[in-house]
């Protein structure tokens, strides 16, 4: 899939607040910051946990299972015990419509 599709209304998540949503056949978390969309795929790097179930503090999300934390901006790791970013994607929002496309961003694959 290389195209944009529809996930959800801007007013659907609150600013700040973070949505997991579906393209094709990847779970994507969907994050809403002052006033822009970011997305990464909904899996940390280090063992797979739910990143859209993890705490967001700004811009960075910090996964539930043990804590690492990554920038939702480009999905880059930003503490361990993960060593790798997680892929981010394009989001666009047109006519008070989120749109996200899965370019896979390449990953940051060390700690800042
Ligand atoms: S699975 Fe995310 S920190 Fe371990």
């Amino acid at each position: 899939m290389n195209d944009f599709v529809q996930v959800c209304k801007v007013g659907d998540i609150p600013d700040p607040g973070k949505q997991v949503v579906e393209v094709g056949e990847r779970y994507v978390v969907l994050f809403h910051v002052d006033g822009q969309f970011h997305a990464l795929d909904d899996v940390c790097t280090h063992d797979g946990g739910p990143l859209g179930e993890g705490c967001l503090e700004g811009y960075v999300i910090a996964c539930p299972r043990h804590g690492a934390k990554f920038d939702i901006r480009d999905g880059r790791v930003l503490c361990m015990p993960a060593v790798s970013g997680t892929p981010s994607h394009e989001v666009k929002v047109e006519d008070g419509k989120v749109f996200v496309k899965l370019i896979d961003r390449p990953k940051k694959t060390y700690v800042t």
